[in-house]
């Protein structure tokens, strides 16, 4: 059977990001055409090709689905009391985490899936097509092997967090707990998994512990990321670039080696704001980064402590108002940054023989994101070539996807 095309014209600013050098990309009264799941043109409206079915754009903008690269999305229960005792004043504590692990623990597997389908359909709805999924709320060996069989289940980007946390059984027992986990816990949980993450930080896992960690999991084929300088300075962006890392998650808390580090090694700075905004720590500097030459990825890191929230759109606009990131390099670093932080070639840009992984917004340019912050501007998400849902608040789309 001939592959059906689908040419989406009229779009009044299409973000490709495939310009040379790479970077933010932009065409202005643009059309695309879908083929086979994926872009098979690009170029201006006026000379687009004929395709099966047409959609009109009407003028808005047309932008590649965002690609979270880092989410912490298998737990159980919430901690809101905790977010408003945080902004009335208390510190945000990594051993908030055991009351989530607690929650998890104790929770149906039909509970998580159900949570984590609900979490993965909000985010689609809001645009994001990639998203990266953690475990480290189980943090026994069966826990964390359920939490990544059912992350598989929705996302290829799974990745084992076993090192989230020192469990309560092992109080006293870091060393016991670290050999569990780049032992049996990780054998039972490697064969999910594409990656393994460490938190790296005082009160979870030291530089030492992390390293082993990472180095175990790469011996058994899975890719290392971090958690690194959230809660203040320390070691994690110079053990994620030891351990070949493609990114160093948070850099909240980044020192002049630390900088020389990420744009060295080279390490993708993935900048998480979330957290920043659900703890009151400052924001990461993604300024000085980017002055210094370091590809900044953003991502929601979206979990029920430090970091609610799954959309990417808020993330561009504290970017954008706060980290200084003008709203070319945040939307960059939504899609490409969070692409190449996870190494990934096919998605994060709208180029020919990308996925054709895409959103269209009720707006006619990219900056609206930051400009209209809160607003669900996301009219219709296309994953694969094929419509998926769009946000519930949008109704239907005046110029959404053709049947
Ligand atoms: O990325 N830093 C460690 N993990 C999460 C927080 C998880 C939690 O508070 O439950 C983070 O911020
Ligand atoms: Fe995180």
């Amino acid at each position: 059977m001939a592959a059906r095309s689908t040419l989406i014209t009229r779009i009044g600013e299409l973000v490709t990001n495939d310009g040379d050098p790479a970077g933010f990309a932009a065409l202005t009264d643009a059309a695309l055409v879908i083929e086979d799941g994926t872009v098979a043109w690009t170029g201006p409206a006026g000379r687009a090709p004929a395709a099966d079915s047409v959609v009109d754009a009407a003028g808005r903008a047309v932008l590649p689905g965002f690609v979270d690269s880092h989410a912490h999305l298998v737990f159980a229960g919430e901690r809101s009391a905790e977010f408003a005792a945080r902004m009335a004043g208390r510190p945000y504590q990594a051993g908030g985490i055991l009351t989530t692990v607690a929650a998890t623990r104790a929770a149906s597997d039909a509970t998580l899936r159900a949570n984590l389908a609900r979490l993965a359909a909000e985010m689609l709805g809001q645009g994001t097509t990639t998203f990266e999924c953690k475990s480290g709320y189980g943090l026994t060996v069966p826990d964390e092997a359920r939490a990544l069989a059912l992350a598989a289940e929705v996302t290829p980007e799974v990745t084992y967090l076993g090192a989230h946390v020192v469990p309560p059984e092992f109080a006293g027992d870091v060393p016991g707990y670290v050999d569990l986990v780049r032992g049996p816990m990780l054998d039972a949980c490697a064969p999910h998994a594409r990656w393994i993450d460490v938190f790296c930080e005082d009160g979870a896992f030291g530089a030492d512990e992390a390293a082993a960690v990472l180095a175990a999991g790469r011996a058994r084929g899975l890719g290392p990321r971090i958690h690194a300088n959230q809660l203040g300075p320390g070691p994690g962006i110079r053990v994620a670039a030891q351990a070949g890392a493609p990114a160093a998650d948070h850099c909240t808390y980044v020192s002049r080696e630390d900088l020389d580090t990420i744009v060295s090694a080279p390490l993708v700075a993935t900048l998480l704001p979330g957290a920043e905004f659900g703890t009151r720590h400052p924001y990461p500097d993604a300024r000085r980064l980017l002055d210094a030459g370091a590809t900044v990825a953003l991502a929601t890191d979206c979990n029920p402590g430090s970091s609610f929230t799954s959309s990417m759109a808020f993330c561009i606009a504290l970017a954008v108002r706060d980290m200084r990131m003008t709203t070319q390099e945040a939307v960059w670093a939504a899609t490409a940054g969070g692409a190449k932080a996870l190494r990934r070639t096919d998605v994060g840009h709208l180029g020919v023989g990308a996925r054709a992984d895409l959103i269209l917004l009720d707006a006619p340019s990219h900056a609206y994101l930051a400009y209209r912050p809160g607003v669900p501007l996301v009219a219709a998400v296309w994953q694969s070539g094929h419509p998926a849902a769009g946000p519930p608040s949008a109704g239907p789309a005046s110029a959404g996807p053709a049947s």
